[in-house]
């Protein structure tokens, strides 16, 4: 049978999506994007693709986020995504906000990594070829380079909006120091950076302490927070070991080595305070990081539809009380 052509919900915006201005700009973000880093290369199967896509842009999930080299293989999660694009959501893509990013390695040879103008150029090409895009609404530099000139980098992302390829531009995994310059030369050139990107969740909380949050904030620049579940860890998923189609089980991303004994207890604890709430642990993960404000929004990953629909539920409660966060802090310190 042929699949029948998607149409999207007609109440995907008032499904419980609420979004945030992102730093001081124009641009509103719903508070939960999907990433695609796994599960959507071309080791996946393709109707599970489609069916998280359709299931994220249904509950007005509009923001799908991208690299060069997502897969595996390098490449294919925006393949997949490009299908995506012309299988579904081609007449929608003025109600899209899609990104991409270049630094990782990406193809070999010295052009294929870092931020040379050069590689950050010819991979946005690449990137818009495979997901069938004239243009992206957001082109990141994935890593800070500390060999190549922050300006020739920087002018690259200058360049590239003003090419029309990108409509906006930000930075990731950026040292606040090199933020700092870059929030400044963009602004100079009138493409003022539109976020950073940084992991941060209950156990990763550098951008706080690295002043990264409030950098932003005071720049006018929004933060979306990657990996917020802790690829997986703050969720349900390890609680009773290592399931074999989990990304642990995999092992190369997240290693069975992080699930120590004091971080499964912690786990349970912390699940423990998520039931008291209502919540599950991943939906109180997503809340943790969705309670600041000088956060725009989180990117989750997802294997399956299910999850999406767990992760979703967190928007239903976004604050803590200061019993409830003290408690946490004390769980977290436990496993350090
Ligand atoms: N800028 C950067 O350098 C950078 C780096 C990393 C990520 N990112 C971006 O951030 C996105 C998210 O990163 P991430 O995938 O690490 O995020 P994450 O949301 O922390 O982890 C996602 C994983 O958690 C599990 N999961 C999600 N919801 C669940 C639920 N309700 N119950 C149980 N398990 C659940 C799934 O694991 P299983 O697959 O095991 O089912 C899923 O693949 C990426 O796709 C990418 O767009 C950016």
């Amino acid at each position: 049978m042929i699949n029948p052509i998607y149409s999207p919900a007609p109440g995907r915006y008032e499904s419980g999506i609420r979004f945030r201005r992102c730093g001081r700009s124009g641009i509103l973000l719903p508070e939960i994007a999907l990433g695609l880093w796994h599960n959507f290369g071309d080791v996946n199967p393709f109707a599970n693709s489609l069916e998280m896509t359709h299931y994220a842009f249904d509950h007005g999930i509009v923001h799908f986020d991208l690299a060069n080299n997502y897969g595996p293989s390098y490449g294919s999660a925006e393949e997949t995504f490009g299908q995506i694009m012309k299988k579904s959501f081609a007449p929608y893509r003025d109600e899209l906000f899609i990104s991409s990013k270049a630094g990782y390695d990406m193809w070999p040879g010295p052009y294929g990594e870092w931020g040379s103008r050069k590689y950050l150029m010819a991979s946005l090409d690449q990137s818009l070829k495979r997901m069938n895009l004239d243009y992206v609404d957001l082109f990141y530099s994935h890593r800070f380079d500390p060999k190549t000139p922050l300006e020739e980098t920087m002018q690259a992302l200058v360049d590239i909006v003003r090419a029309g390829k990108a409509l906006y531009v930000g930075i990731s995994n950026y040292p606040e120091e090199a933020a700092a310059f870059a929030y400044r030369y963009l602004k100079d050139r009138d493409v003022p950076c539109l976020i950073y990107q940084g992991r941060y969740n209950m156990l990763n909380r550098e951008p706080e302490t690295e002043g990264i949050l409030d950098q932003a904030k005071e720049g006018g620049v929004g933060f979306i927070a990657f990996s917020p579940l802790a690829q997986g860890l703050l969720t349900g998923r390890y609680l009773d070991g290592i399931p074999a189609d989990s990304r642990m089980a995999k092992g190369k991303f997240l290693k069975p080595s992080a699930l120590t004994p004091q971080m499964h207890a912690a786990l349970v604890k912390l699940s423990e305070v998520a039931a008291r709430r209502g919540q599950t642990l991943a939906e109180m993960a997503l809340a943790w990081c969705l309670k600041d404000d000088r956060v725009t929004s989180v990117i989750v990953g997802a294997s399956r539809v299910s999850q999406l629909e767990d992760d979703f539920k967190a928007l239903e409660n976004v604050s803590f009380t200061a019993e409830e966060l003290a408690e946490i802090d004390g769980i977290v310190a436990s496993t350090r």
